[in-house]
Protein backbone atom coordinates (compact mmCIF):
# COMPACT_ATOMS: atom_id res chain seq x y z
CA UNK A 1 0.00 0.00 0.00
CA UNK A 2 1.27 3.46 -0.96
CA UNK A 3 -1.15 5.52 -2.12
CA UNK A 4 -4.87 5.93 -1.38
CA UNK A 5 -7.30 4.46 -4.07
CA UNK A 6 -9.17 7.91 -5.14
CA UNK A 7 -12.86 7.89 -4.80
CA UNK A 8 -14.88 10.98 -5.62
CA UNK A 9 -17.56 11.75 -3.07
CA UNK A 10 -19.72 14.16 -3.51
CA UNK A 11 -20.14 18.38 -2.77
CA UNK A 12 -16.50 18.70 -2.69
CA UNK A 13 -14.25 20.63 -5.03
CA UNK A 14 -11.70 19.16 -7.77
CA UNK A 15 -8.85 21.32 -6.57
CA UNK A 16 -7.15 22.70 -3.27
CA UNK A 17 -4.62 25.09 -2.61
CA UNK A 18 -2.62 23.95 0.22
CA UNK A 19 -0.92 26.71 2.18
CA UNK A 20 2.08 25.33 3.87
CA UNK A 21 2.73 26.54 7.14
CA UNK A 22 5.48 24.25 8.73
CA UNK A 23 8.84 26.70 8.14
CA UNK A 24 6.96 29.17 9.93
CA UNK A 25 4.05 27.84 12.52
CA UNK A 26 5.84 24.78 12.60
CA UNK A 27 9.20 25.74 13.57
CA UNK A 28 8.04 29.18 15.63
CA UNK A 29 7.60 27.12 18.84
CA UNK A 30 10.85 24.88 18.48
CA UNK A 31 13.18 25.66 21.18
CA UNK A 32 16.68 24.78 19.77
CA UNK A 33 17.34 26.71 17.14
CA UNK A 34 17.71 25.49 13.36
CA UNK A 35 19.92 26.44 11.34
CA UNK A 36 19.18 28.81 8.65
CA UNK A 37 20.78 26.31 6.12
CA UNK A 38 18.61 23.71 7.33
CA UNK A 39 15.60 26.07 6.95
CA UNK A 40 16.49 27.10 3.34
CA UNK A 41 16.62 23.32 2.43
CA UNK A 42 13.44 22.71 4.53
CA UNK A 43 11.30 25.18 2.26
CA UNK A 44 13.32 24.24 -1.09
CA UNK A 45 12.01 20.83 -0.57
CA UNK A 46 8.57 21.59 0.15
CA UNK A 47 8.52 23.24 -3.21
CA UNK A 48 10.70 20.88 -5.01
CA UNK A 49 7.52 18.46 -3.64
CA UNK A 50 4.69 20.78 -5.28
CA UNK A 51 3.67 22.79 -2.53
CA UNK A 52 3.01 26.46 -4.24
CA UNK A 53 2.78 28.42 -1.36
CA UNK A 54 5.27 27.94 1.81
CA UNK A 55 5.45 30.49 4.58
CA UNK A 56 9.00 30.80 4.76
CA UNK A 57 9.05 32.96 8.26
CA UNK A 58 8.17 35.73 9.86
CA UNK A 59 9.17 39.57 10.42
CA UNK A 60 8.45 40.01 14.44
CA UNK A 61 10.12 41.20 17.25
CA UNK A 62 13.36 38.75 17.36
CA UNK A 63 12.88 38.82 21.31
CA UNK A 64 9.34 37.40 20.65
CA UNK A 65 9.72 34.71 18.50
CA UNK A 66 13.50 33.65 18.47
CA UNK A 67 13.16 30.89 16.34
CA UNK A 68 12.55 33.42 13.71
CA UNK A 69 15.04 36.19 14.31
CA UNK A 70 16.91 35.01 11.06
CA UNK A 71 14.21 35.88 8.88
CA UNK A 72 17.11 38.64 7.28
CA UNK A 73 19.72 35.98 6.74
CA UNK A 74 17.06 33.48 5.07
CA UNK A 75 15.42 35.50 3.10
CA UNK A 76 18.45 35.56 0.78
CA UNK A 77 18.81 31.82 0.23
CA UNK A 78 15.30 31.36 -1.36
CA UNK A 79 15.79 33.88 -4.30
CA UNK A 80 16.58 30.95 -6.23
CA UNK A 81 13.59 29.15 -5.68
CA UNK A 82 10.50 31.26 -7.34
CA UNK A 83 13.06 30.52 -11.17
CA UNK A 84 13.04 27.05 -10.40
CA UNK A 85 9.32 26.87 -9.51
CA UNK A 86 7.52 29.80 -11.43
CA UNK A 87 4.24 28.96 -9.51
CA UNK A 88 5.43 29.24 -6.09
CA UNK A 89 4.69 32.14 -3.64
CA UNK A 90 6.86 32.55 0.06
CA UNK A 91 4.39 34.51 2.32
CA UNK A 92 5.85 35.77 5.30
CA UNK A 93 4.15 37.47 8.31
CA UNK A 94 4.42 40.75 9.34
CA UNK A 95 2.73 42.22 12.54
CA UNK A 96 3.67 46.25 12.02
CA UNK A 97 5.33 48.76 9.84
CA UNK A 98 8.49 47.95 10.67
CA UNK A 99 7.78 44.66 9.64
CA UNK A 100 6.54 45.66 6.78
CA UNK A 101 9.68 47.74 6.21
CA UNK A 102 11.82 44.54 6.45
CA UNK A 103 10.11 42.28 4.44
CA UNK A 104 9.77 44.95 1.49
CA UNK A 105 13.44 45.28 1.73
CA UNK A 106 13.92 41.70 1.23
CA UNK A 107 11.32 41.72 -1.87
CA UNK A 108 8.59 39.39 0.14
CA UNK A 109 5.99 38.96 -2.46
CA UNK A 110 3.01 38.05 0.27
CA UNK A 111 2.37 38.91 3.59
CA UNK A 112 0.38 38.14 6.21
CA UNK A 113 -0.83 40.19 9.28
CA UNK A 114 -2.38 38.19 12.45
CA UNK A 115 -5.29 39.53 14.47
CA UNK A 116 -6.89 38.19 17.39
CA UNK A 117 -10.31 37.24 17.76
CA UNK A 118 -10.14 37.53 21.45
CA UNK A 119 -8.84 40.57 24.07
CA UNK A 120 -6.43 37.95 26.15
CA UNK A 121 -5.20 36.43 22.73
CA UNK A 122 -4.35 39.72 21.38
CA UNK A 123 -2.65 41.21 24.31
CA UNK A 124 -0.71 38.17 24.99
CA UNK A 125 0.43 38.02 21.34
CA UNK A 126 1.05 41.54 19.44
CA UNK A 127 1.21 42.82 23.47
CA UNK A 128 -2.20 46.16 22.75
CA UNK A 129 -5.95 44.90 22.61
CA UNK A 130 -7.71 43.28 19.32
CA UNK A 131 -9.35 46.71 18.24
CA UNK A 132 -5.30 48.24 18.75
CA UNK A 133 -4.16 45.61 16.39
CA UNK A 134 -6.63 46.33 14.29
CA UNK A 135 -5.56 49.66 13.96
CA UNK A 136 -1.36 48.68 13.65
CA UNK A 137 -2.13 46.20 10.62
CA UNK A 138 -4.45 49.09 8.57
CA UNK A 139 -1.30 51.00 7.54
CA UNK A 140 0.95 47.62 6.99
CA UNK A 141 -2.49 46.43 4.47
CA UNK A 142 -2.22 50.00 2.79
CA UNK A 143 1.42 50.55 1.57
CA UNK A 144 1.53 46.46 0.64
CA UNK A 145 -1.10 46.94 -1.30
CA UNK A 146 -0.08 49.99 -2.92
CA UNK A 147 3.43 47.82 -3.18
CA UNK A 148 1.94 45.16 -5.18
CA UNK A 149 2.23 43.03 -2.45
CA UNK A 150 -0.69 40.82 -1.54
CA UNK A 151 -1.95 40.28 2.01
CA UNK A 152 -2.79 37.51 3.62
CA UNK A 153 -5.37 38.22 7.17
CA UNK A 154 -5.03 35.63 10.41
CA UNK A 155 -7.63 35.67 13.05
CA UNK A 156 -6.71 33.36 15.79
CA UNK A 157 -9.05 32.08 18.73
CA UNK A 158 -11.89 31.79 16.22
CA UNK A 159 -13.16 28.54 17.61
CA UNK A 160 -12.07 29.00 21.91
CA UNK A 161 -9.33 30.52 24.03
CA UNK A 162 -7.61 28.82 26.46
CA UNK A 163 -8.33 31.87 28.76
CA UNK A 164 -11.44 33.17 27.26
CA UNK A 165 -12.92 30.02 26.65
CA UNK A 166 -15.39 29.67 23.75
CA UNK A 167 -15.43 32.76 21.50
CA UNK A 168 -19.17 33.74 20.04
CA UNK A 169 -19.57 33.42 16.53
CA UNK A 170 -20.52 37.10 16.00
CA UNK A 171 -17.26 38.44 17.64
CA UNK A 172 -15.23 36.39 15.09
CA UNK A 173 -17.47 37.84 12.38
CA UNK A 174 -16.96 41.31 13.21
CA UNK A 175 -13.13 41.01 13.43
CA UNK A 176 -13.00 38.69 10.39
CA UNK A 177 -14.50 41.26 8.54
CA UNK A 178 -12.61 43.88 9.18
CA UNK A 179 -9.51 42.17 7.92
CA UNK A 180 -11.26 41.83 4.73
CA UNK A 181 -12.90 45.29 4.57
CA UNK A 182 -9.05 46.40 5.30
CA UNK A 183 -7.51 45.17 2.04
CA UNK A 184 -6.48 41.34 3.07
CA UNK A 185 -7.13 39.33 -0.15
CA UNK A 186 -7.82 36.39 1.97
CA UNK A 187 -8.81 35.55 5.33
CA UNK A 188 -7.41 32.56 6.89
CA UNK A 189 -10.01 31.58 10.25
CA UNK A 190 -7.24 29.82 12.96
CA UNK A 191 -8.61 27.40 15.50
CA UNK A 192 -5.53 27.80 17.34
CA UNK A 193 -5.27 25.51 20.22
CA UNK A 194 -7.27 22.96 17.85
CA UNK A 195 -10.33 22.48 19.87
CA UNK A 196 -12.81 23.00 16.65
CA UNK A 197 -15.48 20.23 15.59
CA UNK A 198 -16.99 20.17 12.33
CA UNK A 199 -20.35 21.48 13.84
CA UNK A 200 -18.59 24.64 14.56
CA UNK A 201 -16.53 25.13 11.91
CA UNK A 202 -19.99 24.70 9.21
CA UNK A 203 -21.47 26.98 12.11
CA UNK A 204 -18.72 29.52 11.29
CA UNK A 205 -18.68 29.55 7.74
CA UNK A 206 -22.14 29.77 7.09
CA UNK A 207 -22.02 32.97 9.36
CA UNK A 208 -19.35 34.34 7.27
CA UNK A 209 -21.30 33.54 4.52
CA UNK A 210 -24.36 35.35 5.60
CA UNK A 211 -21.84 37.94 6.13
CA UNK A 212 -21.04 38.63 2.34
CA UNK A 213 -17.48 36.90 2.42
CA UNK A 214 -17.10 34.45 -0.48
CA UNK A 215 -15.83 30.78 0.66
CA UNK A 216 -13.01 31.73 -2.26
CA UNK A 217 -11.53 34.34 -0.14
CA UNK A 218 -11.74 32.26 3.07
CA UNK A 219 -9.09 29.34 4.27
CA UNK A 220 -8.84 27.06 7.36
CA UNK A 221 -6.04 26.85 9.76
CA UNK A 222 -6.23 23.92 12.23
CA UNK A 223 -4.50 22.82 14.85
CA UNK A 224 -4.71 18.98 15.69
CA UNK A 225 -4.75 19.24 19.49
CA UNK A 226 -7.57 17.20 19.59
CA UNK A 227 -7.47 14.80 16.60
CA UNK A 228 -10.02 16.72 15.00
CA UNK A 229 -8.19 19.19 11.97
CA UNK A 230 -9.37 16.23 9.51
CA UNK A 231 -12.72 16.33 10.02
CA UNK A 232 -12.72 20.04 10.40
CA UNK A 233 -11.05 20.55 7.03
CA UNK A 234 -14.06 17.96 5.48
CA UNK A 235 -16.40 20.23 7.16
CA UNK A 236 -15.19 23.43 5.82
CA UNK A 237 -14.63 21.75 2.03
CA UNK A 238 -18.23 20.83 1.99
CA UNK A 239 -18.70 24.50 2.90
CA UNK A 240 -16.82 25.82 -0.39
CA UNK A 241 -13.29 26.39 0.93
CA UNK A 242 -10.62 25.22 -1.07
CA UNK A 243 -7.54 26.74 0.76
CA UNK A 244 -6.24 24.78 3.76
CA UNK A 245 -3.26 25.51 6.19
CA UNK A 246 -1.39 22.47 6.81
CA UNK A 247 2.21 21.86 8.23
CA UNK A 248 4.64 19.17 6.80
CA UNK A 249 4.79 16.63 9.24
CA UNK A 250 2.20 17.72 11.59
CA UNK A 251 4.92 20.66 13.54
CA UNK A 252 3.82 23.42 14.87
CA UNK A 253 2.44 25.37 18.03
CA UNK A 254 2.13 28.93 18.56
CA UNK A 255 4.63 30.59 21.46
CA UNK A 256 1.79 32.56 22.71
CA UNK A 257 -1.17 30.29 22.96
CA UNK A 258 -1.39 27.58 26.01
CA UNK A 259 -1.71 24.42 24.71
CA UNK A 260 -1.70 25.03 21.16
CA UNK A 261 0.26 21.55 19.53
CA UNK A 262 0.91 21.16 15.95
CA UNK A 263 -0.84 21.93 12.72
CA UNK A 264 -2.92 19.18 10.82
CA UNK A 265 -0.07 17.45 8.96
CA UNK A 266 0.19 18.39 5.16
CA UNK A 267 0.57 14.27 4.51
CA UNK A 268 -2.61 13.41 6.57
CA UNK A 269 -4.54 16.16 4.70
CA UNK A 270 -2.54 15.33 1.10
CA UNK A 271 -3.83 11.34 1.94
CA UNK A 272 -6.95 12.32 2.29
CA UNK A 273 -7.41 14.91 -0.76
CA UNK A 274 -6.04 12.83 -3.24
CA UNK A 275 -7.96 9.65 -1.70
CA UNK A 276 -11.13 11.68 -2.37
CA UNK A 277 -9.89 11.94 -5.94
CA UNK A 278 -8.96 16.30 -5.41
CA UNK A 279 -5.91 17.56 -6.90
CA UNK A 280 -3.15 19.49 -4.73
CA UNK A 281 -0.04 18.94 -7.38
CA UNK A 282 1.68 17.56 -4.22
CA UNK A 283 4.25 14.53 -4.87
CA UNK A 284 3.27 12.74 -0.93
CA UNK A 285 6.16 10.44 -1.23
CA UNK A 286 8.30 13.38 -1.60
CA UNK A 287 6.70 15.24 0.99
CA UNK A 288 6.85 12.33 3.43
CA UNK A 289 10.94 12.21 2.63
CA UNK A 290 11.17 15.94 3.19
CA UNK A 291 9.48 15.14 6.87
CA UNK A 292 11.28 12.16 7.63
CA UNK A 293 14.31 14.46 6.82
CA UNK A 294 13.47 17.11 9.37
CA UNK A 295 12.29 14.85 11.94
CA UNK A 296 15.81 13.96 11.81
CA UNK A 297 17.12 17.11 11.96
CA UNK A 298 14.52 17.97 14.96
CA UNK A 299 15.74 14.94 16.62
CA UNK A 300 12.42 13.21 16.95
CA UNK A 301 9.76 11.19 14.57
CA UNK A 302 6.97 13.13 12.87
CA UNK A 303 3.91 13.09 14.86
CA UNK A 304 2.04 12.20 11.24
CA UNK A 305 0.64 9.45 11.08
CA UNK A 306 0.66 9.24 7.18
CA UNK A 307 4.64 10.28 8.09
CA UNK A 308 5.11 7.10 10.10
CA UNK A 309 2.65 4.75 8.17
CA UNK A 310 4.96 5.63 4.81
CA UNK A 311 8.29 5.84 6.45
CA UNK A 312 7.04 2.43 8.34
CA UNK A 313 6.26 0.90 5.07
CA UNK A 314 9.58 1.95 3.11
CA UNK A 315 11.45 0.48 6.24
CA UNK A 316 9.67 -2.57 5.83
P1 LIG B 1 5.91 45.70 21.09
O1 LIG B 1 6.93 45.43 22.13
O2 LIG B 1 4.57 46.24 21.53
O3 LIG B 1 6.51 46.64 19.94
O4 LIG B 1 5.69 44.36 20.29
P2 LIG B 1 6.63 48.21 19.84
O5 LIG B 1 5.88 48.64 18.63
O6 LIG B 1 6.29 48.84 21.17
O7 LIG B 1 8.20 48.40 19.59
C1 LIG B 1 9.17 48.08 20.57
C2 LIG B 1 10.52 47.84 19.91
O8 LIG B 1 10.46 46.71 19.06
C3 LIG B 1 10.98 49.00 19.02
O9 LIG B 1 12.39 49.05 19.12
C4 LIG B 1 10.61 48.55 17.63
O10 LIG B 1 11.43 49.09 16.60
C5 LIG B 1 10.87 47.06 17.74
P3 LIG B 1 13.12 50.22 19.95
O11 LIG B 1 12.65 51.48 19.30
O12 LIG B 1 12.61 50.06 21.35
O13 LIG B 1 14.55 49.87 19.79
N1 LIG B 1 10.02 46.33 16.78
C6 LIG B 1 10.45 45.47 15.85
N2 LIG B 1 11.68 45.00 15.55
C7 LIG B 1 11.77 44.14 14.52
N3 LIG B 1 10.71 43.73 13.80
C8 LIG B 1 9.48 44.15 14.08
C9 LIG B 1 9.33 45.07 15.15
N4 LIG B 1 8.24 45.67 15.68
C10 LIG B 1 8.68 46.45 16.66
N5 LIG B 1 8.43 43.74 13.35
C11 LIG B 1 5.03 43.19 18.28
C12 LIG B 1 4.70 44.28 19.27
C13 LIG B 1 3.84 43.00 17.38
C14 LIG B 1 6.25 43.62 17.48
C15 LIG B 1 5.36 41.89 19.08
O14 LIG B 1 4.29 41.62 19.92
C16 LIG B 1 5.62 40.70 18.19
O15 LIG B 1 6.62 40.64 17.49
N6 LIG B 1 4.69 39.69 18.22
C17 LIG B 1 4.80 38.54 17.35
C18 LIG B 1 4.23 37.33 18.01
C19 LIG B 1 4.24 36.14 17.05
O16 LIG B 1 4.97 36.12 16.07
N7 LIG B 1 3.41 35.11 17.34
C20 LIG B 1 3.32 33.94 16.51
C21 LIG B 1 2.60 34.18 15.20
S1 LIG B 1 0.84 34.17 15.36
C22 LIG B 1 0.39 32.51 15.23
O17 LIG B 1 1.22 31.66 15.28
C23 LIG B 1 -1.06 32.17 14.98
C24 LIG B 1 -1.31 31.71 13.52
O18 LIG B 1 -0.55 30.55 13.21
C25 LIG B 1 -2.81 31.41 13.31
C26 LIG B 1 -3.42 30.50 14.40
O19 LIG B 1 -2.92 29.38 14.63
O20 LIG B 1 -4.40 30.95 14.99
C27 LIG B 1 -0.93 32.81 12.51
MG1 LIG C 1 -1.14 28.53 13.79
Amino acid sequence: MGLPDPVRAPGLPEEVRIHEVGPRDGLQNESALVPVEVKAEFIARLAAAGLKTVEATSFVHPKWVPQLADAEDLMPRLAGLPERHPALRLPVLVPNERGLDRALAHHAGNIAVFASATETFARRNLNRSADEAMAMFRPVVERATEAGVAVRGYLSMCFGDPWEGPVPVSQVVRFGMQLLEMGCAELSLGDTIGVATPGQVGALLAAFAEAGAPAERLAVHFHDTYGQALSNTLAALREGVTTVDASAGGLGGCPYAKSATGNLATEDLVWMLHGLGIRTGVDLRALVATSGWMAGQLGRPSPSRTVQALLGAAGG
